[in-house]
């Protein structure tokens, strides 16, 4: 029998240090490890934490939602996150769904249903879901492709978004009338009547939309209990955590810090803040308790959607960039556009979040190129610019400075150590280290987790 979840019904594991409890100064608490997209996305961040989840105790995901794709490959087997934190994969670890993210319910048991089929057992089990995360409805996705088509005829371009609602959704949230976690749960009769509203309210926009609220409303009903187990306060959840006995939390990062919607080029960006402060925010953390954070970079840039993209190769180079890279979106299976290393962008990536060390993967897509270009300044008018431009039409309008690196021409998908790799492919990785000013602490040549060579 079902009963309206409440905050009572989390046990009382209050640990000395939690809130309530006398906590000496100096002690924040345990350290959390956050993984960030460095560029516009894809960069490998889901076979980052999957690395890392293997002695994590909780795993996260802070903000976005399922327009994310993650790949982590073990044992042979191809899995593909998009809600789901990649390290459910651990059998070991927790994982959480924060505040910040949206959630599409129909997406998230779709997922975890498919990723049962192929061997994942016992997900729901080790997933906890955030009281306070906000809900994408069918309808928001809907309203997505509406809005795009819209911008399509107006502007004669669209964003390019993956249609997962994640725009309008985040929308609904800002403009106070979003449905969250905890309001499904609650009282169904005033859930009902708000979701209700909701629909009216989008459909005096866009007339065109239909919306069979009864059945909605029906499925709405049945994920509720089935997501009900899951549900916590996630605030509570996580500070008990931090406070706690040592445990090793991770962050999930997931979209990039070039779609964040401060920093990144926007108006082509996502909805959310996919950099460091998302942490904070999308799962009520304290910045004292941030830790590590690491930047996830390609070996080379890539791109889905539309938008500026200085270092993009519009020839043989991205096109091979693309077919040796497999650079085909996880989430809509859009071609991706390829081109050089940005190191501007890197460095802006830098500026924001703070790396303490980056991971840099595909090396081995970079293996059969005579040279390879680095972009490492952009100019205007002939002169550097020492920032990253906020404006579309400046940004369209950058001289990308590049330096020329030698290639390698050497396989390095069997290399599992520095010492394994070329000359060449060295001095590249710190050429990149040197212009960035982070160290970098793994370097990826393949899809699978053994395929990670760290540094220190
Ligand atoms: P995410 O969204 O940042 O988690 O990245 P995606 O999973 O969307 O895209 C990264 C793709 O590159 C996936 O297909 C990974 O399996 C693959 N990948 C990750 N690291 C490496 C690497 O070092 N070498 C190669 N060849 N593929 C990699
Ligand atoms: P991961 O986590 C690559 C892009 C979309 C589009 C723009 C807005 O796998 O790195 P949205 O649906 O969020 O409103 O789309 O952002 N985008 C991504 N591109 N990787 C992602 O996530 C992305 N998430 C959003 O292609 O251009
Ligand atoms: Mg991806």
């Amino acid at each position: 029998m079902s009963h309206t979840w409440s905050a009572k019904d989390q046990k009382n594991t209050s640990q000395p240090g939690a809130v309530g409890q006398k906590r000496p100064r100096n002690d924040t608490g345990n350290k959390v490890t956050v993984v960030l997209g460095a560029q516009w996305g894809d960069e490998g961040k889901g076979k980052v934490v999957d690395l890392l989840a293997t002695e994590a105790d909780v795993v996260c995901r802070c903000q976005g939602g399922n327009n994310a794709g993650h790949t982590v490959v073990v044992d042979g087997k191809e899995y593909d996150f998009h809600l789901l934190p990649s390290g459910i994969i651990n059998p070991k670890s927790i994982s959480l769904i924060g505040n910040g993210v949206v959630i599409h319910l129909p997406g998230l048991f779709e997922e975890g249903d498919k990723n049962d089929k192929k061997g994942l057992k016992g997900w729901e089990k080790r997933l906890i879901v955030s009281d306070r995360a906000h809900l994408v409805f069918d309808f928001h996705q809907v309203v997505d492709g509406l809005q795009e088509s819209e911008r399509q005829a107006q502007e004669g371009k669209n964003i390019g978004t993956t249609k997962k609602g994640i725009g309008p959704a985040y929308s609904s949230k800002a403009s106070r009338t979003g449905l969250r976690v905890c309001d499904l749960l609650g009282d169904f009769k005033d859930f009902s009547t708000r979701f209700k509203n909701l629909v009216h309210h989008y459909q005096s926009m866009y007339p065109s939309l239909e919306v069979d609220i009864e059945d909605q409303l029906k499925k709405l009903k049945e994920y509720a209990e089935r997501l009900r187990p899951m549900v916590r306060d996630g605030v509570y959840y996580m500070n008990e955590a931090l406070h706690g006995p040592p445990k090793k939390i991770l962050v999930e990062g997931a979209n990039a810090a070039l779609l964040d919607i401060d920093f990144g080029t926007y108006p082509f960006v996502t909805s959310s803040n996919c950099t460091v402060g998302g942490a904070c925010t999308g799962l009520g953390i304290p910045p004292l308790n941030i830790g590590d954070v690491f930047g996830v970079a390609k070996a080379y840039t890539t791109r889905v959607g539309i938008g500026a993209f200085p270092t993009e190769q519009l020839n043989a180079v991205g096109e091979l960039l693309q077919t040796r890279g497999h650079e085909v979106g996880v989430t809509t299976g859009r071609k991706r556009r390829c081109g050089w290393l940005d190191l501007v962008i890197v460095r802006y990536a830098h500026m924001i979040n703070g790396f303490t060390a980056i991971a840099l993967t595909k090396l081995d897509i970079l293996d059969v190129l005579d040279e390879i270009k680095v972009g490492v300044a952009y100019k205007l008018n002939g002169k550097r610019i020492p920032h990253f431009p906020a404006n579309m039409d400046v940004l369209h309008k950058v001289e990308v400075e590049y330096e020329t690196l030698p290639g390698w021409k050497t396989d390095t998908s069997a290399a599992r150590k520095w010492n394994d790799l070329p000359a060449k492919a060295q001095n590249y990785i710190r050429f990149i280290e040197n212009h960035i000013g982070v160290p970098i602490k793994w370097v990826g040549v393949g899809k699978s987790r053994e395929c990670m060579i760290q540094m220190f």
